[in-house]
């Protein structure tokens, strides 16, 4: 921490231990698109540019210190020194919220006598897992810098056995083969031919052991065509971007004519529909949730039979999902060709940032 200065790490540290803080986001609504769990938005930007405090002079600031943030921190450190001019004890978090991207936080339970940690890149939206039986260990979906698996894995005693991906991911740059390189492990992808360099692939009915359990692949065609959830134990589906909390995956991101798109929407139909035929209390844990993941602890999940109970889009015969799901195809997310093809091509840039910076928008809206 600089005099006025707090970086990523800070506040991630701050939130997750529960210390008091007020996170004052500064950006104009229209530039908002994510956030920071808890943050205040006031829309000072005209203000802070003419150096005024503005509508901030009105805030109760008593809860601190204060974090301001913007995009990539400048218009924050205006808020800052006039803040502090006025004698709150306030910070600018270094790199706005295109370094908060790479944020994350953690949150553990117990399924079928595996621990299943949910690494979640709450800047972003992105969840990872590493599931662990007997001390030896999977990583699922690894979207944040390697050393942070590595760490989790080491505090814990755990031995990485595999690392696998649900898919060739459009939002953000995986670091799954990174991963199974530093710890030696196997990096398994669904079988396809777009990855251009060395991995084990998986066929639907694989099983990946580690411990006395394994995933066992589902082949969930229709995000990607190479999509594939992993079911651990019959109790838990890692669906990637298949099947969300409330919504599927679009079927898209790969292009091509509206006939090419309605193929996947019902390849998506028959793999929602898949995934749907696991027993009720099976958990659900997708690859991304479309709002920031607070600092809580709790998993983000839900399970086969809420989603049979509350998503509308699942219970839809195939013609009227296919229209609805075409329907409902969100933005692109930011620069995803160009995420595509470095994962194609297993490279990673020095510094993500920029590339990956922006919500995920991986679910139908
Ligand atoms: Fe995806």
């Amino acid at each position: 921490m600089t005099d006025d200065g707090i970086s990523v790490a800070e506040l991630q540290e701050l939130l997750a231990s529960g210390r008091p803080v007020t996170v004052l986001d500064v950006r104009s609504p229209s530039d908002i698109d994510w956030e920071i769990p808890g943050a205040i938005h006031v829309d000072a930007y005209a203000d802070l540019q003419s150096r005024r405090l503005g509508p901030l002079a009105e805030l109760d600031l008593s809860v601190g210190p204060v974090v301001t943030v913007c995009e990539v921190g400048r218009t924050a450190a205006i808020a800052t020194d006039l803040l502090r001019a006025y004698g709150v004890e306030a910070l600018t978090l270094d790199g706005g919220m295109r370094s908060w991207s790479l944020a994350w936080n953690t949150a553990q339970t117990t399924i079928s006598g595996c621990e299943v940690i949910q690494v979640r890149r709450t800047g972003k939206g992105c969840l990872s897992y590493i599931a662990e039986s007997e001390s030896e260990a999977v990583v699922i979906d690894a979207s944040i810098n390697p050393e942070v698996y590595i760490r989790l894995l080491r505090e814990h005693g755990w031995r990485l056995v595999a690392v696998v991906d649900t898919h060739i991911h459009a939002d953000h740059l995986s670091r799954s083969r990174r991963l199974a390189h530093l710890e030696g492990a196997k990096l398994l992808l669904p079988a396809q031919d777009r990855a251009k360099y060395p991995f084990r692939p998986v066929a639907d009915g694989d099983r990946i052991a580690f411990g006395s359990t394994a995933l066992v692949a589902m082949r969930t065609p229709g995000h990607t065509e190479e999509s594939t959830t992993y079911v651990l134990d019959n109790s838990a589906a890692f669906t990637g971007d298949t099947l969300f909390l409330n919504s599927v995956g679009r079927p898209d991101l790969e292009g091509g004519t509206r006939q090419e798109l309605a193929a996947r929407a019902r390849l998506l139909h028959m793999s929602v529909g898949r995934v749907l035929q696991l027993p009720e209390a099976t958990e659900v844990f997708p690859g991304h949730v479309s709002e920031p993941t607070p600092f809580d602890g709790r998993m983000l999940g839900t399970t086969v039979g809420t989603i049979r109970e509350t998503l509308a889009l699942a219970r839809l015969e195939e013609p009227e999902f296919v229209q609805a799901v075409l329907a409902r195809i969100p933005v692109d997310p930011p620069n995803h060709l160009r995420i595509v093809e470095l994962n194609e091509r297993g490279e990673f840039p020095g510094d993500p940032s920029e590339l990956e910076a922006g919500a995920n928008h991986c679910a139908v809206a």
